[in-house]
């Protein structure tokens, strides 16, 4: 008796696991077709994938809060790369960061850099903008640099163009900051 009922719910069970290893077998080959965000990633660990995949342009920044604003002048050594007047912002949840030391899942930050122009009266202007760089943390997908994610996009443009050895750059100088979060800037009174 057993026997006879067994069977056809075991015909049943193979016939169902044939229907899932179906569904999956496409579901991968759909997945496949879209691969890779970028083409070495085929060598990467889905985490690492992950971590290189683009950081979208943060649209409205320039209204979340605005924590500080900075000159760097013709002379320093940063100035080849950094020089001009910057402005930087957070969102909500990195705002909260500033105040506790804890940055969660979500917070953003953008650092806002533009050229300067000295009017003809000799005040000095803001002037046209030379690039956005942003950090987004999200601890599980840049675990390897500290849980955040670095983006720099030029004046205009709404793609990430750094590297990978680019990106470990900003990460390294960053790291200084390992006990305040990673972040330099502090609130300002
Ligand atoms: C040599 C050190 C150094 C490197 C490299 C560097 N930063 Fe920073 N970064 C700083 C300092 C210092 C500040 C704070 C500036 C201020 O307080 O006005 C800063 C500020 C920022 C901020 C605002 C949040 C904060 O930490 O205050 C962002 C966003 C940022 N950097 C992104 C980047 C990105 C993206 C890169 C790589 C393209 C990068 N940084 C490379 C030193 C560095």
């Amino acid at each position: 008796m057993r026997a006879d009922t067994a069977a056809p719910r075991r015909r049943t069970v193979i016939a169902l696991a044939l229907v899932v290893a179906g569904a999956l077998g496409s579901g991968l080959a759909i997945s496949a077709g879209y691969a890779a965000p970028e083409p070495t990633s085929a060598d990467l660990t889905s985490a690492e994938a992950a971590a290189h995949a683009p950081i979208a342009f943060p649209q409205g920044y320039t209204r979340w809060t605005h924590i500080k604003s900075g000159l760097i002048p013709a002379g320093h050594p940063a100035f080849a790369s950094y020089g001009g007047l910057h402005h930087i912002y957070a969102n909500e949840l990195a705002l909260a960061g500033y105040r506790d030391g804890r940055f969660a899942d979500g917070a953003m930050l953008a650092y806002d850099l533009f050229e300067t122009r000295v009017t003809p009266d000799g005040s000095i202007d803001q002037g046209p903008r030379r690039h956005v760089d942003v950090m987004v943390k999200d601890a599980r997908r840049y675990a390897a640099t500290g849980g955040w994610g670095y983006a720099e996009f030029a004046a205009g443009a709404d793609a990430d163009r750094l590297n990978s050895g680019q990106r470990a750059g900003c990460a390294a100088c960053h790291e200084h900051r390992k006990a305040q979060g990673y972040v330099f800037s502090e609130l300002q009174g």
